[in-house]
């Protein structure tokens, strides 16, 4: 495939349905992305504060949702009231009060239903009874006469990619834009992911006063969908030793880090478990590298995964914030393809030898380096300043420029959005995975320091591989569809001038021929030699196992 060919043709494209005012134009902040840029720490501190600031309160309907208002008023003044169901049809309100000390007035006030087996605990989650003697006033949201900042049309539940009226745009970039407003994590979703995490900090507060629990990964990363799963972190602030204090804290010792880890997973699972309201199907992971409780927040209907001490991870996802906001191409791209692997199942919810999101995410930023659309991180840690010196308690350097505003752009890249999706399929259809690890710290490949089906080198730990669990059998199968959808988008641009990005995620079917010889055309272009259909589905250098294509194809 000529790639200037099928770019000129997405240009034209572009430029015909632009002529023919058919396009809703999404792409209205192109520029200067970085002008309203939120520094991640002052994103995290108010997050944190407007959950101090709220209570969950499950209430029989959304009728109640008045009557809930004017009693809760009565504990300070509310900012900001939101309705969500989940799908088992019950009912949530999340309230915000201007002021902290009224939550606590309100839980002061609030009651524990007598229950010898029930320990009673204190959370930021509540139900709301029934007034007997009171009418319920019937004062519905569609009547739109609530005198208060009322938020409904936030939802917790994923819409179904099908129900997403793609196909009612024209323009793939619209599409993708499209896409990515109606799967990212909403402000509501927001909220309750902090308030999720407040609940853990609370329950702990009493033992160990110093300790915050920070949601970390997808929910404050940039690249959240509204279900994906909540990563927690318990942390202990940021205190400064105070060298003149002549008292000091007694502390316990001790000898092996991980056994402790694992039995502090083990303590939190239990106190989950048993204690706190909402928690569910608690399970201790305590084998695995970082240790983990696994658990379902059943107010939120969110799976959550709460780690013990991942300073790491909490950095990186700083990193990967500030790259979701450099652009505004940067995250229609990564959820475009995100959304594109789960659909063709390269990805899977459980763990195992298959791409994950992460590391997905990872190689869409490395293209955009490529584009010389964002920035290697050499650069973001040859311009950190002072106060953005982080090294974390384990001596892991996570050092960095925080705000990017601050970071001079050379290149302008205009390419749009079907530019870049069309780009990034073709640049890692015939990448080669063989002999090439990816660094996002320099922005290029390097050689392989050991064998690993796909290596992409940890920005932050630059000694480990985050993709280490994929199989040279899932490279494959991803090589094959990277290809595949290359060939769709531009097929589909060649015969009708147009793309619907539910093509997209058809995924590659064996049985068409067209798609056989594109293949073919490929592995002739990357090799130089005359290729067999046999060695369409068999890697070089690797004996193949079993593939599920393999299996497919007999
Ligand atoms: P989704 O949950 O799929 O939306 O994406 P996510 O980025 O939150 O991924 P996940 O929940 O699997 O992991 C949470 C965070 O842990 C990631 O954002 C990374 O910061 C970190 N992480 C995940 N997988 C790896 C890995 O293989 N190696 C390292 N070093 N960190 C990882
Ligand atoms: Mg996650």
């Amino acid at each position: 495939m000529n790639k200037t060919c099928s770019l000129r043709r997405l240009c034209n494209l572009h430029e015909h349905l632009m002529k023919q005012h058919r396009v809703i134009r999404y792409e209205s902040n192109t520029s200067n992305d970085l002008n309203s840029f939120v520094l991640y720490d002052k994103f995290i501190c108010e997050r944190r504060s407007q959950s101090k600031c709220s209570v969950l309160v499950q209430v029989s309907s959304e009728n109640s949702c008045s009557d809930l208002h004017s009693y809760c008023s009565k504990f300070g003044s509310i900012k900001n009231i939101f309705h969500y169901q989940l799908a088992g049809s019950n009912h949530f309100v999340l309230t915000e009060f201007e002021d902290q000390s009224s939550v606590n007035s309100l839980l002061d006030q609030s009651t524990h239903i007598k229950d010898s087996n029930v320990i009673a605990v204190r959370s930021p989650f509540l139900w709301f009874r029934s007034n007997a003697s009171k009418k319920n006033s019937k004062l519905s949201i569609v009547d739109n006469k609530f005198n208060f900042p009322f938020q409904a049309n936030q939802t917790m539940i994923e819409p179904n990619i099908k129900d997403i009226e793609l196909n009612q745009l024209d323009s793939l970039s619209n599409q993708m834009l499209l896409l990515l407003k109606r799967t990212q994590l909403n402000d509501i979703g927001t909220r309750l992911r902090f308030l999720t995490a407040m609940q853990i900090e609370n329950a702990l507060k009493g033992i160990f006063p110093l300790s915050r629990v920070l949601p970390f990964g997808s929910s404050v990363n940039s690249f959240g969908k509204i279900g994906s799963d909540i990563d927690l972190v318990i942390m202990d602030s940021q205190t400064t030793e105070n060298e003149t204090s002549r008292l000091i804290y007694h502390g316990k010792c001790v000898s092996n880090g991980r056994t402790q880890t694992q039995r502090n997973i083990e303590i939190l699972g239990d106190l989950l478990q048993l204690f706190l309201p909402g928690c569910s199907r608690v399970k201790r992971i305590t084998q695995a590298r970082v240790p983990i409780v696994k658990y379902s927040q059943d107010f939120v209907g969110v799976e959550c995964d709460l780690a013990v001490s991942n300073e790491t991870a909490v950095n990186m996802s700083e990193l990967l914030y500030i790259f979701g906001n450099f652009d505004y191409r940067v995250r229609p791209l990564v959820f475009t393809v995100k959304m594109w692997a789960k659909e063709i199942n390269l990805t899977n919810d459980t763990p195992g030898r298959w791409i994950t999101n992460f590391s997905l995410t990872l190689l869409v930023l490395f293209y955009l380096q490529q584009e010389k659309i964002i920035p290697d991180i050499q650069t973001l840690v040859k311009q950190a300043r002072n106060n953005d010196v982080r090294i974390t308690n384990e001596g892991i350097n996570c050092t960095f420029l925080r705000d990017a505003s601050k970071l001079p752009r050379v290149v302008e890249n205009k390419k749009t959005l079907d530019q870049l999706l069309l780009g990034f399929f073709e640049y890692f259809a015939s990448f080669d995975f063989n002999t090439n690890a990816i660094s996002l710290n320099f922005g290029k490949t390097i050689n392989k320091p050991e064998y690993s089906a796909l290596y992409i080198v940890n920005p932050l730990e630059v000694h480990f591989n985050v993709s280490k669990n994929i199989s040279s059998e899932e490279v494959e199968r991803f090589r094959i569809e990277l290809r595949n959808a290359a060939w769709t988008i531009d097929s589909s641009l060649m015969n009708t001038n147009s793309f619907n990005l539910l093509d997209l995620f058809k995924g590659f079917d064996v049985n068409k021929k067209s798609q056989i010889v594109f293949e073919i055309q490929h592995q002739i272009k990357n090799s130089n030699r005359l290729v067999t259909v046999k060695d369409l589905f068999d890697d070089d250098s690797q004996p193949q196992e079993d593939t599920r294509l393999n299996k497919q194809l007999k």
